[in-house]
This record gives C-alpha cells, structure tokens and sequence, in this order.
C-alpha cells in the first residue's frame, strides 16, 4: 500500500513537473508586442522573457541638434539600466547627452520584468526616438558569484535591431557612463567593427587597442584574461549590415567575457577593426561608476505638507526611498531657524 502510495505521488509530480515545463516553455516566448507576459518568468528559470513596452520612431526634439541631417547613418545606442535608487538619476543624465546627437535611436532595455511607466515618461520627455524594452535578466543568472551585469537587456536590444533595422550602427553604452559628443561622429561610419579607448578601466586607468600603421596590433588593458578582443563594452561599435550577416553572433551570459565572445561570434579579425579617436589617442567614454547606496526608508507622519508629500511620493515611485507612517523607518523633521521641528501640518499652523 505504502508503495503504492509512492507510485502515485511520484506520477503525481512527474506530471506536475512536465505540465510546469509545457507552460514556461509556453511563456518563454520573447514578445515584441506590448503584452505583461514578463511577469510570469518562473523563479529558477533561464529562459528569457523580453517585452517591447513603448516605442517611439519620431524624432521630437524641441530643439534639434544643428547638423540633424535625415540622411545620416542612424546609431542604435543600446543602454541596458536595472531598477535602484540611483535610475533615473543616471538616465536623466545620459538622456540629456543624447538630446544633443543627430539620428540617433535609443533602446533602453530595464532588467526589471515589469515595464515601468515613469522610465517610459522620461524618455517621452527627451523627445528622442527610443523603444523601451523589458528585459529580465533570467533568476538562475543573478545567483551566480559573478552576475552577469546587463546581458538580457542587451541581448534583447540586439534581437529588436535584427526584427526593426537594416542599416546604420550600434553601441552599448551602459547607463552610468560618461560620453564624448564627438564619440557619435566618429562611430558613425562604421563599416564593420571600430574600437577606441575607454578611460578609467582596470588597473591601467584606460583599456585601449594599440595601432600601428593604422592598424590595430594588440591592446593595453590590465585584465587579459585569455580575451582575443580586451575591450570594454564602452570600446566599440558595430555596423548594424554587418550584424545580419552573422545572424547567430550572440553575447553570452558569462561575466567579464561578454565583449570578447560576442565580437568572436561576429567572426571579427584584427584586420577589420577600424580605429577611431583620432587612431586612439583620445579618451571619447569614460567608464564612470556611480557610488551606489541602499534606499532609506522614511518614517513620514500622516499630515504633511502637500509639498512634500507629493515630493516623496513621486520619490517613491522612482525608486529613490520608501516612506510609510508605521514603518520602523529613520524619523523626518522640518529645520526652521537651525532647529528640528516635527514635519506635520499641525505644527506649523501652529508656528505662523
Ligand atoms: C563593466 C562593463 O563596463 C559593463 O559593460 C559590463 O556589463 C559589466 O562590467 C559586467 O560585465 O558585469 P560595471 O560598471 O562594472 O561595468 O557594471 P554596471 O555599470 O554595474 O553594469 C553594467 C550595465 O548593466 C549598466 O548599464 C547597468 O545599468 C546594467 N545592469 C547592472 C543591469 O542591467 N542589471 C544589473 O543587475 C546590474
Ligand atoms: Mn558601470
């Protein structure tokens, strides 16, 4: 009986476990529509789930770089962002260098399953064409010792140039990075792959290839790590013709092996590598990094002033701090004349 018993809880689970497997393979669909499917990425899977959740192909820059020409080769800048305290600080920004760049497209891709509406708000706010994508990055990765930062989101971008574009070039830059307007002429012409220094990488202070004759010969970067390309992300950009022509080049989900392995599926040799920056002697992105501090929660009384309130709230929203009126959070206070003063409506009724 007792065997019997264990029989049908193991058909049981097998047929759970199938049933389970038939619907995330269901859901493992990346989606290109606007759908909430991200949502439902079960816990310990690593398939991806990546969600389009706005688009915009309309330039509507209120005031327009000068040298807007429509005919320029487009550059798809790729930025993979993940929800923290510091987002929308970092996105303001980077939005604001490319407000000042001619046809350019952004694609921010969230490693967050949801879409969020205020990134979506902001990006409508800079007026530059740009698909927001939901992108994930799948649970089993984030476990790992050495978390591979950023490669659902760009991976999911990739996948929406090779759906929506057949011509120009792209780049990853990554949300905390800091970029040189004459980055984007000089990346723009890109035939195949062009690389350039990247400042404040590694223990050298520069991660950059090494030229001779023009041409690239080796690269001085600190962390070789058996790496044919040592290049930072920030280090090159590709032609997006040259991309479909190797429609299985991928970037793998390995840390600190993304850039060499994906350029290695692009099949790239040496001898394509167009140097820029001046045949790398300039410095055009910096690999700066933003300290990064948790989010403090706020013990906030009821009645406050609408102000502030609405101020806190909206700091909420954008993932800055938590408040609540019961939470076991740091106490506020109003400064009037250099002393604390209880921040509640009442209170300062009662001091006017
Ligand atoms: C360095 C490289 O410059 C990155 O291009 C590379 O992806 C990363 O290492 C890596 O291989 O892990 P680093 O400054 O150390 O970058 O990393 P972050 O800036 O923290 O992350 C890289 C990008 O991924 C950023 O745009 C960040 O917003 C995004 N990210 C980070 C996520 O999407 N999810 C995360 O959990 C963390
Ligand atoms: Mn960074």
């Amino acid at each position: 009986m007792r065997r019997l018993q264990n029989v049908c809880l193991t058909v049981a689970v097998t047929a759970l476990v199938v049933s389970y497997a038939a619907w995330s393979s269901l859901t493992a669909t990346t989606t290109l529509g606007t759908s909430s499917s991200a949502s439902r990425q079960p816990i310990g899977d690593l398939r991806e789930h990546s969600t389009v959740c706005h688009a915009s192909l309309q330039d509507q820059r209120t005031f327009l770089p000068s040298n807007n020409d429509s005919s320029l080769p487009t550059i798809f800048f790729i930025t993979p962002t993940y929800p923290r305290r510091e987002q929308f600080a970092e996105l303001t920004r980077l939005g604001q260098t490319l407000m000042h760049v001619p046809s350019l497209h952004w694609i921010v891709a969230d490693d967050n399953p949801a879409c969020n509406p205020f990134l979506t708000e902001i990006f409508q706010k800079f007026g530059l064409p740009f698909t927001h994508i939901s992108s994930p990055m799948p649970s089993n990765y984030r476990k790992r010792y050495f978390v591979p930062r950023g490669v659902s989101n760009r991976r999911a971008a990739l996948k929406w140039i090779k759906a929506n574009a057949a011509s120009g070039v792209f780049y990853f830059g990554d949300d905390d990075n800091t970029f040189d307007l004459t980055l984007f002429s000089e990346i723009r012409d890109t035939k195949i792959v062009s690389m350039f220094p990247v400042g404040l990488i590694g223990e050298f202070g520069v991660s950059a290839p090494i030229i001779e004759d023009g041409k690239v010969v080796g690269f001085f970067d600190s962390w070789p790590a058996d790496r044919k390309f040592p290049v930072d992300m920030a280090g090159f950009a590709v032609s997006v013709e040259y991309l479909l022509q190797h429609p299985n080049a991928t970037m793998p989900y390995k840390a600190g092996h993304e850039e060499d392995q994906f350029l290695k599926s692009l099949d790239l040799k040496m001898s394509d590598i167009e140097p820029k920056a001046n045949n790398c002697t300039k410095v055009l992105v910096w690999h700066t990094q933003t300290v990064k501090k948790p989010k403090h929660n706020l013990k906030v009384p009821e009645s406050i002033f609408s102000n502030l309130r609405t101020l806190l709230e909206k700091l909420v929203s954008l993932g800055v701090v938590q408040m609540g009126a019961e939470v076991s959070g740091k106490e506020v206070y109003m400064v009037v004349d250099g002393h604390k003063n209880e921040v509640t409506k009442r209170q300062v009724l009662g001091l006017s």
